[in-house]
C-alpha cells in the first residue's frame, strides 16, 4: 500500500493547526511539551538526546519512515501504546500525508 503523494504547502497549514503548539520544527529551536521535529523524516524513534521521551516512545525503535509516521499519525496511541503524545490522530489519509510532504521539506 502506498501512501498519497502529499502536498507539502498544505502540509504546513495542517501541521501550524494541529502539530505546532506541541512541536517545534525550526532547525535548533527549543523543544516544547513535543520534540522538535525537524529532520525527524528518517530519524529513529525517540533518538533526540536532550527530550525526555516515555520508555514507550523510546523503545518503540522505530525508523521514522514515510509509511510509519503515516501509520503513526493515524491514531498515535495505536501505534505506540503508553505515549504522552496527546494527539487523536488524523483520519484523513490525504492530510496525513500533506503533513508527511511537510515534514521532509523543512530544512
Ligand atoms: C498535545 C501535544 C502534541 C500534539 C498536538 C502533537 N504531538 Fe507529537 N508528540 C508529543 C509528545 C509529548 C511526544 C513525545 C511522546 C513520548 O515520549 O511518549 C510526541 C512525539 C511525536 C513523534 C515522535 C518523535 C520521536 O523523536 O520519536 C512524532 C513523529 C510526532 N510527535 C509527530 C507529531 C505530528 C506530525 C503532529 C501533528 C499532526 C503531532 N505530533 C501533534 C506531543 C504532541
Amino acid at each position: 500500500m502506498g501512501i498519497p503523494a502529499g502536498n507539502a504547502e498544505n502540509g504546513k497549514k495542517v501541521f501550524m493547526q494541529k502539530c505546532a503548539q506541541c512541536h517545534p520544527i525550526e532547525k535548533g529551536a527549543r523543544h516544547k511539551v513535543g520534540p522538535n521535529l525537524h529532520g525527524v523524516v528518517g530519524r529513529k524513534s525517540g533518538s533526540i538526546g536532550d527530550y525526555k521521551y516515555t520508555d514507550a516512545n523510546k523503545s518503540k525503535g522505530v525508523t521514522w519512515t514515510e509509511d510509519a509516521l503515516f501509520e503513526y499519525l493515524e491514531n498515535p496511541k495505536k501505534y505506540i501504546p503508553g505515549t504522552k503524545m496527546v494527539f487523536a490522530g488524523i483520519k484523513k489519509a490525504e492530510e496525513r500525508a500533506d503533513v508527511i510532504a511537510f515534514l521532509k521539506s523543512a530544512k
